[in-house]
């Protein structure tokens, strides 16, 4: 079964609050989830394997430690997973970055991908997918879908704000995914938002309604 890290470290849980809060605007919101993208990548790069290389400092000749060249795929869901993507980007540059992009179909209210654009080298990467909010869980066990169906083997879902609801969801749908969260809230509301959650969290980003 996959593992649910919970990342209560106090930095984020305190930019976290200002995320929330329905009076932070769109430029402080925008900057507050990069951020906090930025302290969940500390975290999720943990066990990034690493190599020896001898080096020179100005003193003596040393042998010290540099991350062994793994290949990192970083992947928002469109819209609101861009909002994350930057933040990680500022701790590990070299990472390349797809898109998933999924709408509901009025029917069956399943999410369906209309826009999958991957890094080349799918099978030896490993990827991050990232969306702020874990809700119902459709979109994150669909895209996971997407990246799998392509032969990605190594898969983290990362988000802010999760609901057991999801949680429970992708851990079923996906027992090989690891899931790291900023906070798991209390349940999702009748109209599938998280509670209390943050609201839209698209919207919030982009200023739109
Ligand atoms: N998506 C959001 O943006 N917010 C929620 O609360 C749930 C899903």
């Amino acid at each position: 079964m996959g593992k649910v890290y919970v990342f209560d470290h106090p930095l984020i849980q305190h930019k976290l609050t200002y995320i929330r809060d329905k009076n932070t605007g769109t430029k402080e919101f925008r900057e507050l989830v990069e951020e906090v993208a930025t302290l969940m990548a500390f975290e999720i790069t943990r066990d990034l394997p690493l190599e020896e290389v001898e080096i020179e400092t100005p003193v003596s000749k040393a042998k010290a430690k540099v991350i062994a060249g793994k290949k990192l795929g970083v992947i928002p869901i469109l819209r609101a997973g861009m909002g994350m993507v930057d933040g990680i980007l500022k701790l590990i540059p070299a990472a390349k970055v797809g898109h998933i992009g999924l709408y509901r179909d009025p029917e069956t209210l399943k999410p369906v991908e209309y826009y999958v654009k991957l890094p080349t080298d799918v099978e030896e990467r490993d990827f991050i997918i990232v969306d702020p909010m874990l809700a119902t869980g459709g979109s994150a066990i669909e895209a996971i879908n997407a990246l799998k169906k392509r032969g990605a083997k190594s898969i983290k879902f990362m988000c802010l704000i999760a609901a057991p609801e999801g949680v429970e969801a992708v851990k079923n749908a996906h027992p090989d995914v690891d899931i790291y969260i900023a906070a798991l809230d209390e349940k999702l509301n009748d109209h599938g938002y998280i509670v209390p959650g943050l609201g839209d969290a698209g919207d919030r980003l982009f200023g739109t309604k």
